[in-house]
């Protein structure tokens, strides 16, 4: 077991994300759920992982109301999943009102989402930030912890970083990881490996695709499995 390996469960029936978790068996413990699975499917999604003893992330990339986004933190408690992601973009208020929600759910964990990483500065600029991408995240990343949140989501290549700017506890989750050895996205300014992100101080890593897609899923995550216990 290596619950630092989050498997993202990116499907659009939950027949097909069962399928995925029952072939990769006990080994895997932590699923992402996101915005497709659990529109398509529902919160029993969350419920059977949750039942069958797995950690799930619900990743619902909250921007709200503050009283509307402590409503759907106080919702995901109550499935029983153990992290939620808020845009930190949202400011202080709305972070703060889903860390006082999620208090009441001690396994529950906020993680405020920085910069999603399909954006590079021009984007940012487009909508009137304009700092780069890493000041932003850096930026972001230091509200969330200051209105308590747990942790931030990032790209690897800014873990390092936050790593070294944040708190020691605060969990650094970065999605954008390629096995080793796959060379086939060869997009170095986006993706790392997962040795890579943990070595530059991510808590966790966020792996679909290359899992998912994989001949052999339950190979694919032994192949991710040992590479993090060498790097350890
Ligand atoms: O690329 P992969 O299939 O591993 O993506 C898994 C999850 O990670 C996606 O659901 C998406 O939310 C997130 N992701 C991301 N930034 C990337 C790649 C993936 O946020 N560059």
């Amino acid at each position: 077991m290596d619950s630092r390996i989050i498997v993202s469960l990116d499907f659009a029936t939950a027949s097909s994300a069962a399928g995925l978790v029952r072939q990769l068996g006990p080994a895997a413990t932590f699923y992402k759920v996101g915005l497709q699975l659990l529109t398509a499917a529902g919160p029993s999604v969350v419920r059977e992982l949750v039942d069958g003893g797995k950690r799930v992330f619900l990743d619902l990339k909250l921007l709200e109301i503050p009283s509307s986004v402590a409503a759907a933190v106080t919702a995901v408690g109550q499935i029983g999943a153990s992290m939620v992601t808020v845009h930190a973009s949202g400011g202080s208020a709305v972070l703060r009102s889903a860390v006082e929600a999620a208090r009441h759910f001690p396994r529950l964990k906020v993680l405020a989402l920085t910069v999603i990483t399909s954006m590079d500065d021009e984007d940012l600029r487009e909508v009137g930030v304009g700092s780069t991408v890493r000041e932003q995240v850096l930026r972001l990343a230091r509200l969330a912890v200051a209105a308590g949140c747990h942790g931030v989501v990032a790209s690897p290549l800014e873990a390092r970083m936050l790593r070294e700017t944040l708190p020691s506890d605060t969990l650094i989750v970065t999605p954008g990881i390629q096995l080793a050895g796959d060379s086939k996205k060869g997009d170095h300014a986006r993706f790392t490996t997962a040795a890579q992100a943990i070595g530059a101080g991510a808590t966790h890593v966020v792996v679909g695709r290359p899992i998912s897609r994989a001949s052999n899923p339950a190979d694919a995550f032994a192949a991710l499995r040992a590479e993090l216990s060498a790097a350890r």
